[in-house]
């Protein structure tokens, strides 16, 4: 098939290009399109035979539903009941990086919601995604627009190294400003439950309900009866192509470490990778050495962890060690991402 590729910016925004790729979408094709979070491979929400080129297209498990993007907060039409605390989480969060997950209505198709009586909601703040939705005038179903398993594209150049061929339309805007995927809570429990971390902190959403947790399931390796609650949550994830392990511990120790084992590494033919940070890069000598930023920054971490993790496919290294980070805030994020591309291989000093 082949793509379109656009890029357009958000302030002189192309409205021929909005305009073409609605049309695409009206017509039950695909279009990726840029997020505030990262990219999203978008279709038709309510069109099950243009869901499922999504499934096809990112070759994704049919097991793992898919997220509906809207414009309009008028979300009535999607769900059972919006319940009280999805009506705050609205309010204060939307358009931002938070999904809800509600009781799905019989017009969204069970191919979206991977048969479940559920679905997932959020309104993006990116002008141009919203401009998109505005236009097709029906729901957008998105995930993000990686090929299964690999990191999450978060600029138009991992899009069209994953997805050229494969869509009808890509619109290229802005490196995606959070860098990591929306933080979904399910409004259907009680309390509600954060299923992802994301750009919406727990703190953030303890303020409207002090009661908010964080899904078990998600830190830790999937193990004997502790699964995620999220099915897409279960697959090993984000993982560049050699393998990656996390160092944890003191951060003098954890550079100590890193710099020890990469020579030792080194000296027996083995390439290495580190994932650093703008504090402790100089301190590395060998190996092919990354930031993703300062640590008092971690929103430029957050920004930054995917396109890296993505960079180390183009190099030649045999292995990849990563520094951590402090779980709060968008740390936890951060660290629930790094920890599935490293199949939760951690050394804890
Ligand atoms: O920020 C984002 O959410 C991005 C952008 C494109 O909006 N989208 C995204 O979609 O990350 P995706 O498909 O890569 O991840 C969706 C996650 C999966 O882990 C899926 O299992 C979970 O959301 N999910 C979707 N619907 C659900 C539901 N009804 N119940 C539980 N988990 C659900
Ligand atoms: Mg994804």
């Amino acid at each position: 098939m082949e793509t379109k590729i656009v890029k357009i910016d958000k302030i002189n925004m192309n409205k021929e290009v909005i305009s073409e790729a609605s049309q695409v979408i009206s017509e039950g094709g695909l279009v990726v399109f840029p997020t505030e979070t990262v990219y999203g491979l978008g279709a038709n929400a309510l069109n099950g035979e243009a869901v499922k080129k999504i499934f096809i297209a990112k070759g994704r498990p049919q097991d793992n539903p898919l997220i509906i993007h809207v414009s309009d907060y008028d979300i009535g039409y999607l769900v059972e009941e919006i319940t009280p605390i999805a009506k705050k989480i609205i309010e204060k969060f939307w358009p931002g990086p938070v999904t809800i997950i509600l009781k799905k209505s019989k017009i969204v198709p069970c191919i979206t919601s991977a048969g479940l009586a559920t679905v997932g909601i959020r309104m993006p703040s990116n002008i141009i995604a919203r401009k998109l939705i505005e236009e097709a005038k029906v729901p957008i179903a998105a995930p993000s627009a990686n090929i299964s398993g690999k990191p999450s594209p978060t600029t138009l150049d991992s899009c069209v190294e994953d997805l050229n061929g494969r869509v009808d339309f890509i619109i290229g805007g802005d490196i995606s400003e959070v860098g990591l995927e929306s933080t979904i809570v399910d409004c259907t429990v009680e309390p509600p439950c954060i299923l992802r971390p994301g750009g919406i902190t727990l703190e953030e959403l303890k303020k409207i309900d002090p009661r908010i947790y964080i899904d078990p399931g998600i830190m830790i390796k999937v193990e004997g009866d502790i699964k995620p609650k999220a099915p897409g949550m279960k697959y090993r994830h984000y993982a560049p192509k050699a393998p990656l392990k996390i160092v944890k511990g003191e951060l003098e120790e954890v550079v100590l470490y890193i710099t020890e084992c990469t020579s030792l590494c080194i000296e027996r033919g083995i390439k290495v990778g580190i994932i650093a940070s703008d504090e402790t890069k100089g301190e590395y000598t060998r190996g092919i050495i990354k930031s993703l930023g300062k640590r008092e920054n971690l929103a430029e971490i957050s920004r930054n962890l995917f396109s890296v993790l993505r960079c180390f496919n183009n190099e030649d290294v045999d292995m990849i060690l990563a520094e951590s980070f402090e779980e709060e805030g968008i740390g936890i994020a951060i660290m629930n991402r790094l920890k599935k591309a490293a199949g939760y291989d951690i050394i804890e000093l």
